[in-house]
């Protein structure tokens, strides 16, 4: 198994609760800081492809304003309804002065 570390963004760019749009090899991708870390998902819904950009966080969930269906951020699970799509969500590490999104392959 390989591990690859992509730089997305600079350590102190987001205050919690910012996000920023990544391109990331042609993949849309939200980075977002959360309280007690960085999470990077999916820009776009898996139910509809509706864009998650301004999705309200709530309790560590994005909502798809389309629908109404909601993703953990933690797990990229379908929490409401229960069973749907999940969301992609990729593992986001603090490493020195650079946030990464850390690949695993
Ligand atoms: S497009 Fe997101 S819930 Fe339908």
């Amino acid at each position: 198994m390989g591990l690859t570390y992509i730089p997305v963004a600079r350590a102190g760019e987001l205050e919690p609760g910012e996000r920023k749009a990544v391109d990331l090899n042609g993949r849309a991708l939200v980075l977002t800081r959360m309280d007690d870390g960085y999470v990077a998902f999916s820009r776009y819904c898996p139910h509809e492809s509706a864009d998650l950009m301004n999705g309200p966080i709530v309790a560590g969930k994005v909502r798809c304003d389309n629908h109404g269906y909601c993703f953990d951020l933690g797990t990229g699970d379908c929490v409401l309804p229960k069973g749907g799509d999940p969301l992609t969500v990729l593992p986001v590490e603090e490493r020195g002065e650079e946030v990464c999104v850390r690949i695993e392959w």
